[in-house]
């Protein structure tokens, strides 16, 4: 079977490996649960996008939410790109990581003003703006600031990406982006508002997406617009066509970034809007297969009507699977004899929905260290600490070597925000 990750992931004889370093070893020194990241997997991913980019005017700015340790950040900002962000503490990661705030384009439905403050006195590229009420605070967040916001508004294009609902954002029902039909009209006001500079347009319409054809009608309408507003005197000087590029998890065939890449310039040149600067945000299709989490098992539980396998990681370590069912693929770090049963994998979090993988056929015994596969985008950027449940530790392998690249937390870190009551 040919693994997601591969060729960093990969077997020798019967042991899974991360570039050069052995999985189970670094779980027994680190720790489990343990989330393990690839930088050669990283930089080949963000260079397939840069490659096909090579020649226009463009940033690829990586939409950090898919992870956001200041060691991939660092990894990405010295392959050039830029970073899409949706909060202020976002912007604070890019700054600790090194990166310059030019780089960032800033999206999300529900900037404050304290963010607005941050981020224009940071200086970032561009705000994606998501509707007329946030246009009109921006505008006066900038005034007050004596200075000009530079803008993108953020078109819902309604198109289907036939992807999960709760990772679907450009459908008419979804609370992203400004409806197509009354985009030129904010393009209107924003043009009259003395804070604002329009520099461009964006959209964005979901994740995990698996083909072609949303992303190119969602390019359609977006480039429909662009010729109504510039029809009226408003210049855009960029086209920001958001992410939503999906990796392989189990059997699913995603276009590869340069594929995509091509398919969209093609489209761009044939309508006359080569000359464009093109923004991407892509973070899935970067980190997402870069990654591991280690999970060592606990106890099996076989029963009349199903087999628990209970593994020290849990929901709160890696919520997809219990969010979005999501399916991730789970293998032994050291393969062993016997045939193998089939397991619901589970975690110790009181809950029913605490589950990493169902029906997995797997050869296990207590102590095995097992591989949540495709866990680099989306795991422990999405990590709680419910069931006071310590997160995870991470380590970046990079050229042989293995990096902590953030410490396991620790169980007195977890409260030592709070406060007894006086008496
Ligand atoms: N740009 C914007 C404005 C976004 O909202 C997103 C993701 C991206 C870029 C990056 O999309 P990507 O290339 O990673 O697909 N937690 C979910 C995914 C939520 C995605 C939200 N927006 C999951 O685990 O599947």
């Amino acid at each position: 079977m040919t693994l997601p990750g591969a060729p960093w992931l990969h077997r020798r004889g019967r042991t899974l490996y991360l570039e050069d370093v052995a999985l189970d070893a670094l779980a027994r020194t680190h720790g489990t649960p343990l989330y393990v990241y690839s930088r050669a997997a990283m930089r080949d991913a963000a260079r397939r996008y840069e490659r096909a980019l090579a020649g226009r005017s463009h940033l690829l700015c990586y939409a950090m939410k898919a992870n956001s340790n200041l060691a991939v950040l660092q990894t990405l900002a010295a392959e050039g790109c830029g970073f899409d962000i949706v909060s202020a503490g976002e912007l604070e990661r890019v700054l600790a990581a090194g990166a310059p705030a030019s780089r960032v384009v800033f999206s999300g439905v529900g900037k404050t003003r304290a963010e607005m403050v941050r981020a224009l006195q940071a200086g970032v590229r561009c705000f994606n703006v998501e509707s007329l009420a946030e246009l009109d605070r921006l505008d006066d967040v900038a005034r007050a600031l004596g200075t000009r916001a530079p803008v993108s508004v953020r078109v819902n294009p309604d198109v289907d990406a036939r992807t999960h609902p709760y990772i679907s954002t450009g459908l008419r029902d979804n609370k992203f982006g400004v409806v197509h039909d009354e985009a030129l009209a904010v393009y209107r006001r924003a043009a009259e508002l003395p804070g604002i500079d329009v520099r461009g347009i964006d959209c964005h319409i979901g994740s995990q997406i698996t083909e072609l054809a949303p992303y190119l009608d969602a390019l359609d309408r977006v480039l429909d617009l662009v010729e109504a507003v510039e029809a009226e005197g408003i210049a855009l000087h960029h086209l920001d066509l958001g992410g939503g590029l999906g990796i392989t998890y189990t059997d699913e065939q995603p276009p590869a970034a340069d594929a995509l890449v091509r398919a969209l310039l093609e489209r761009i040149d044939a309508r006359g809007h080569g000359a464009r600067e093109l923004l991407l945000e892509p973070g899935r299709s970067i980190v997402g297969n870069a990654g591991v989490l280690l999970t060592e098992v606990q106890y099996l539980k076989p029963g009349a009507h199903k087999n628990f396998c209970i593994v020290d990681a849990a929901m709160n370590d890696l919520v997809r699977p219990a969010m979005y069912e999501a399916w991730m693929g789970i293998v032994p770090c050291v393969e062993r004899d016997g045939t193998p049963s089939v397991w619901d994998v589970v975690g110790p979090v009181c809950e029913s929905g605490d589950w990493l993988g169902r029906d997995r056929a797997l050869a296990v015994a207590p102590g095995d260290v097992l591989a949540v596969l495709s866990a680099g985008a989306y795991g422990m950027v999405m990590a709680s600490n419910y069931n006071t449940r310590a997160r995870a530790a991470e380590v970046m392998v990079d050229a042989g070597r293995a990096h902590v690249v953030r410490d396991r937390e620790t169980t007195t870190q977890l409260f030592a925000g709070e406060h007894l009551l006086p008496d």
